[in-house]
């Protein structure tokens, strides 16, 4: 859904980069990296309920990390579960409702169960919507809209004239939510990597060097003010 030019800031999408740099600097193994990125998550949720912010988008789990080594990638789904269960409470308590973007399909058992039932129970919550990105790639995304659309067409409900910006955009997995306002990625690392594609179109960006374990709320903060810095036009003028 295009975001709303008058709006201020409804949806910051999040790279959570670095964590395993941020544990090599220690002497530590990559996945200490991946527990301290807990911390900074909770500080994400904790600015945008205090900003009403409505959407956080965060990219936790991409197409291509299922090629990361299996105990990386088998540690990063317990993380998950862990993740899930320890602050399913607090998340509730702060009415956030918790979603996913992504093919959850391609989860273990057990990390998409503990989602599932994290989902329902906060499902008529009306804060902050937390979107954890999970198997997801911006081009398995438009992949799966294309086919969704072909077959339509196939079926004759739908003639190729009928395709338009916002029916691809209807298309997308979640299509109720508008466009990031803000993608920012920590770490130094300026690329997209397969995120949002579609959706960040009109998408403000913002890199920092900082890397995603020490990226707190005075991070977040500084990121946005530089957000609020730029002038967006959304192609048009001022
Ligand atoms: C990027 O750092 C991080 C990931 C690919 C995984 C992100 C996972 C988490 C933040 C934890 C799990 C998620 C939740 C919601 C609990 P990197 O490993 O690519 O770091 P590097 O570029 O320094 O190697």
């Amino acid at each position: 859904m295009r975001s709303d030019p008058k709006a201020d800031l409804q949806h910051i999408a999040i790279i959570m980069d670095g964590n395993g740099r941020w544990a090599r600097k220690r002497g530590l193994t990559r996945i200490k990296g991946h527990s301290a990125a807990e911390r900074s998550i909770h500080d994400a949720v904790e600015v945008c309920g205090e900003l009403g912010v409505e959407y956080l988008t965060l990219y936790a789990f991409s197409t291509e990390n299922w090629s990361r080594p299996k105990a990386e990638v088998s540690f990063i789904m317990k993380l998950l579960s862990r993740f899930i269960k320890g602050n399913i409470e607090d998340l509730d308590d702060k009415n956030v409702k918790l979603r996913t973007t992504g093919r959850l399909n391609d989860l273990p058992e057990g990390p998409r169960q503990d989602l599932e039932r994290a989902m329902e129970r906060t499902s008529g919550n009306t804060g902050l919507n937390l979107i954890l990105a999970l198997s997801y790639g911006g081009r398995a995304e438009l992949r799966d809209a294309f086919v969704q659309i072909a077959h339509g067409i196939s079926t004759g409900d739908m003639d190729p004239s009928e395709i338009t910006e916002e029916l691809i955009s209807a298309h997308m997995y979640n299509s109720d939510v508008p466009d990031p306002d803000v993608v920012i990625r920590t770490s130094g690392e300026q690329r997209l990597s397969n995120f949002l594609l579609w959706e960040s179109a009109y998408s403000e960006f913002v890199f920092t060097p900082v890397l995603w374990p020490d990226f707190h709320a005075e991070q977040l903060h500084n990121a946005l003010d530089q957000y609020r810095s730029r002038k967006r036009r959304f192609g048009g003028l001022e």
